[in-house]
């Protein structure tokens, strides 16, 4: 399928991006393939739209969906599969383009390029190669306003009327991006220099949070623990949305910690959090 071009392509704005996402599935009901390591607010959109979830495993190393495996739902499903929802795991999205080409060549189902925990891209695209990019200025997103989230699609969908000013709302994410960017390079720029190589996650994955990996010697929860025992908090990983056999989102999401790196931390609260980690790391040291 060809990328659509600059007048096909529509801005949808709503009060939250889940709003969005109801509108698709409402248009569009039947199968719809979904990471099983995406937060539940997106699978609850899918069930109450009257869609019928089929999950597929990440890859652990790039934290998106499993190519080989999407593939073969693809196959196994054929013309039942409406639409696939690739999300941009941590924010990054930089393999969602090769994830769209490898579904347009096996389905005509519908494609989401869900990009709610990036960095928010206001201007038009040229072009878009999904049906349609989404992105969330809501609670605990890169720019949290609170409120709110877009997207640019080709689709023809009814999105319910916002009460507040469209140009207000895209010109204040305009003007926040800049400091929000700013503090996450300074605090991530601390983690990055405090924290040992072998708990790191790969740079692009580190624009939402910063993240790190439990070693295989410690649970994620002794990490974890000691971090609100002291008086500071950090997210973890929920397990995957299905009980069914998905090894990689299990394995993963029991090693894997969230530390803050938004407007609610501070470099001295990086700092600490760091001593926190190396000093349960030394005192677990392996000989
Ligand atoms: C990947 C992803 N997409 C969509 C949403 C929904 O965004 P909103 O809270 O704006 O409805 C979330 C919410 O956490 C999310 O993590």
């Amino acid at each position: 399928m060809p990328k659509t071009n600059d007048e096909q392509i529509r801005l949808f704005v709503a009060d939250r991006a889940c709003h969005i996402l109801s509108s698709v599935h409402e248009s569009f009901p039947g199968k719809w393939i979904i990471p099983v390591n995406c937060c539940e607010d997106v699978l609850e959109t899918l069930v109450t739209s009257n869609c019928t979830p089929i999950f597929v495993d990440i890859d652990e190393k790039t934290m998106q969906v499993d190519q080989d495996e999407l593939t073969s739902l693809l196959v196994r499903y054929g013309s039942e599969i409406r639409g696939i929802i690739l999300i941009a795991t941590y924010g990054d999205f930089s393999r969602n383009e090769e994830a769209i080409s490898v579904i347009r060549k096996n389905s005509e189902g519908i494609i989401i390029d869900d990009r709610c925990l990036s960095p928010p891209i206001i201007s038009k695209p040229k072009s878009i190669s999904s049906d349609l990019i989404l992105y969330s200025t809501g609670k605990t997103k890169y720019c949290d306003l609170g409120f709110g989230g877009f997207a640019y699609s080709n689709l023809d969908i009814n999105v319910p009327i916002v009460d507040f000013e469209v140009s207000s709302y895209l010109e204040k994410i305009n003007q926040s991006i800049p400091s929000i960017d700013s503090h996450k390079e300074k605090l991530n720029s601390i983690y990055n220099s405090l924290l040992p190589e072998y708990i790191k996650f790969p740079e692009s994955l580190n624009q939402w949070r910063y993240n790190i990996l439990a070693p295989d010697n410690l649970t994620r929860d002794s990490i974890v623990n000691e971090i609100f025992n002291r008086g500071k908090f950090c997210s973890s990983h929920y397990l995957p949305l299905s009980d069914g056999a998905f090894p990689r989102s299990t394995r993963i999401s029991r090693q894997i910690i969230n530390l803050f790196n938004d407007f609610h931390f501070t470099e001295d609260d990086a700092i600490l959090i760091c001593k926190i980690i190396n000093s349960i790391l030394d005192e677990t040291a392996v000989e």
